[in-house]
Parts: C-alpha cells; sequence; structure tokens
C-alpha cells in the first residue's frame, strides 16, 4: 500500500460555511492561492448550486490553481453535480465530491425516506458525476453513526457505480479513535471491492477528537484525510490540517506515512487564513497558536538553552516560525536573562547581574510578561542610579 496520504483541504468549503461573514471571491483565491503553496493534493473550494457568489468563486479558483486538483461539492442530486461540473470546467484537473447522509437518524429524519432510496439516489449521483470526471469523491455523510451493515452495502455500491474515492466523515464528531479506527478496518475487512478506491475520513471535532481519529483512520488504511487550516468548521471545526501534518512527519519513524505539506508555508497559510477569516487562533493551539514554541518556565528554558530539543519536539523554523520564544517572566531564571542581555547587545561586563535579576523579578511579580525594553529600562535605572 501507498505510504503517502493525500491531504484534502475543505477550508474553502467546510471551513468557510462556519464563518459569521462570508469571504468575498479576491479573499477566497487568495486563500487558495496560500493552500496551493502549501502543497495540498486536493482543494474542495465551495458548493456552486449553493449561490452565484459561491459558483463564481469556485469557477475563478478552478481558472487559476494550477498545482492542486480543484474539488467542489454536490448533494447526490443531478442539479449539483451539474453545477459543479460547470463552475469546475475552466480546471486542469478537478474533482466532483457528491453526498448523502446513511446514519439512521439522517435518513429518516432528515431526508425521509428508505435506505433503499438513499442507496439508489448515491449510485445515480455517483454515475452521473462520472459523465464529467474520472475522479468522482462519495460521502457517506454521517458514517460515524451509521449501521457498520448499511455503511459496508453503501461503500460497495458506490465503488461499483464509479466512485474513485470513498470519504467515510464522522459529521458530528461522535465517535472515539479506537472506534472510529474499527468502523474503518471493518469496512476494509468486509466490503469486497475496497481496494478499487482510495478511503478518504472528514473528521468533526465535537469532542475534541478530529484529529485523534484521522490519525487512527490512517494507521489502519484509510489514505486521504480531510481536513481545513486552522482546524476551522462547522460548531468545533474540522481536523486540523497543520496538526495531521506535523504528527505525520514528526512521527514518521512511528507511523511509516508522510504527505506532499512544504511545511515552511504553514505558519504563514495559518496567519493569512484566521486574518481574513476574522478567526483568532488560540494561543496554546498546537502547532501555530501563538505559544506553540514559546517557554516560560525557568527550568524549561534553561534547559533550551543547552538544548532545543529538550522541550521541542519539532522546530519553529520547520513551520515557518522564525524562532522559539522565552517568554521573560517570574519564572525565568539568570540564565535565560544573561541569554537575552547578550542578545539584545550586552556583555556580562556591562551590568550586575544580581543586581538586574533583582530588577527583574520585582517588576515580573507586578507586570507578568517583561519585554526586552522593560529589561533594558531597568539596565539604564541601575546605571543611572549607580552614577548618582
Ligand atoms: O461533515 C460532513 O459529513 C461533510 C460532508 C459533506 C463530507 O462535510
Ligand atoms: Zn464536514
Amino acid at each position: 500500500m501507498d505510504n503517502k496520504v493525500i491531504i484534502f483541504d475543505t477550508t474553502l468549503r467546510d471551513g468557510e460555511q462556519a464563518l459569521n461573514a462570508s469571504l468575498s471571491v479576491h479573499e477566497k483565491l487568495q486563500i487558495a492561492q496560500a493552500i496551493e503553496r502549501l502543497g495540498v493534493d486536493i482543494m474542495e473550494v465551495g458548493f456552486p448550486v449553493s449561490s452565484p457568489g459561491d459558483f463564481e468563486s469556485v469557477q475563478q479558483i478552478a481558472r487559476t490553481v494550477k498545482n492542486s486538483r480543484v474539488c467542489a461539492l454536490a448533494r447526490a442530486v443531478e442539479a449539483d453535480i451539474q453545477a459543479c461540473a460547470d463552475a469546475l470546467k475552466p480546471a486542469e484537473a478537478f474533482r466532483i465530491h457528491t453526498f448523502i447522509s446513511t446514519s439512521d437518524v439522517h435518513v429518516q429524519q432528515k431526508l425521509r425516506k428508505e435506505f433503499s432510496d438513499i442507496e439508489a439516489m448515491a449510485v445515480h449521483a455517483v454515475k452521473f458525476a462520472r459523465r464529467f470526471t474520472d475522479d468522482v469523491e462519495f460521502s457517506c455523510e454521517d458514517a460515524g453513526r451509521t449501521p457498520i451493515d448499511n455503511l459496508c452495502r453503501m461503500v460497495e455500491q458506490a465503488i461499483k457505480a464509479g466512485a474513485t474515492t470513498v470519504n467515510i466523515p464522522d459529521t458530528v464528531g461522535y465517535t472515539v479513535p479506537t472506534e472510529f479506527g474499527g468502523i474503518i478496518s471493518q469496512l476494509f475487512n468486509r466490503v469486497p471491492n475496497i481496494d478499487q478506491a482510495v478511503i478518504s475520513v472528514h473528521c468533526h471535532n465535537d469532542l475534541g477528537l478530529a484529529v485523534a481519529n484521522s490519525i487512527a483512520a490512517v494507521q489502519v488504511g484509510v489514505r486521504q484525510i480531510e481536513c481545513t487550516v486552522n482546524g476551522i468548521g462547522e460548531r468545533a471545526g474540522n481536523c486540523s490540517l497543520e496538526e495531521v501534518a506535523m504528527i505525520l512527519k514528526t512521527r514518521e519513524n512511528l507511523l511509516g506515512l508522510h504527505t506532499g505539506i512544504q511545511h515552511q508555508e504553514i505558519a504563514r497559510t495559518s496567519k493569512l487564513v484566521s486574518h481574513l477569516c476574522n478567526m483568532p487562533v488560540q494561543l496554546n493551539k498546537a502547532i501555530v497558536g501563538g505559544n506553540a514554541f514559546s517557554h516560560s518556565s525557568g527550568i524549561h528554558q534553561d534547559g533550551m538553552l543547552k538544548a532545543s530539543n529538550t522541550y521541542e519536539i519539532m522546530t519553529p523554523e520547520s513551520v515557518g516560525i522564525s524562532k522559539t520564544k522565552l517568554n521573560l517572566t517570574s519564572r525565568s531564571g539568570r540564565h535565560v536573562i544573561k541569554h537575552r542581555m547578550a542578545s539584545l547587545g550586552y556583555q556580562d561586563s556591562d551590568y550586575d547581574l544580581e543586581q538586574l535579576y533583582a530588577d527583574f523579578l520585582a517588576l515580573a511579580d507586578k507586570k507578568g510578561q517583561v519585554f526586552d525594553d522593560d529589561l533594558e529600562a531597568l539596565l539604564f535605572n541601575i546605571q543611572q542610579q549607580d552614577m548618582q
């Protein structure tokens, strides 16, 4: 089996649909180009039937993006699929992604249909989409809560109808990793034609498990992960692209898998998405949070000054952040003060470390974080007192 995990980015579809205000066509293009530079294999960029604006942005992105395959979403109905085909036509390579719910609650309560009707609609949709492209993805919406016999039937039928990728979404983020990995394993064991399609997962983060569930899935044979930059998406969001990419890179020896992601592009893509989507990234967010590469306690700072792998499992440079930050707080020790003074251009003989450290601690107790300017102001104060 191929060890490459295909990265399918849905920032501009599942991510964008959850924003308070829609992005303009120009903003979507900016994000699409950043995602292309990031090296994603496929980007899902909209739901063309939903509005003329969405149609236009899919069309513009299809015209512009060359190095990632462009994809758009359609319900399992002809009008949606036709709109995808029309909007995606200018692309060099495109995918149509069609979906229908398969869980009992969705089939009975939302769609008010029988499962056999759903099966027929899915098969028809996949066959119809294949008239426009040989790259068709089919998703079983709410697969995480679908009875396994029905899920197996649906996956088998979709592949038979011509789906080249079959996606297993945990639409409401309900499963836990061993359970989700088990569902995927059952599909691999029970669906006779499963090796004729790429199996994909699309996990939501309602219980904070989207990334863990996606990793559990690739460990049992899934080869496409659907995700978004900064994990933006419906409710608690989607699986975060940067977390998945850095897990597969940092733990490549354990997992034996890789992606085509250009990791150094992660930080600036994250900032662009956060800015244009007006969605601040939490400080302690893995990989792209403001504190992801900053160290506050004296013990950690001392370790970092001796060897960076004492408290960092990847370098900030590897995700495009210029350097590790050692925060100056009341937990910082003399070692980090000395180091910071040297980086500001001072020699050991320029100041009395004990006196500077005592003043620094007094200020840190009052202020929390002490910045470089504060440190220099403390030094100037000491120098002035000495002159009096
Ligand atoms: O969460 C979901 O099930 C989806 C599908 C349309 C893939 O977004
Ligand atoms: Zn989704």
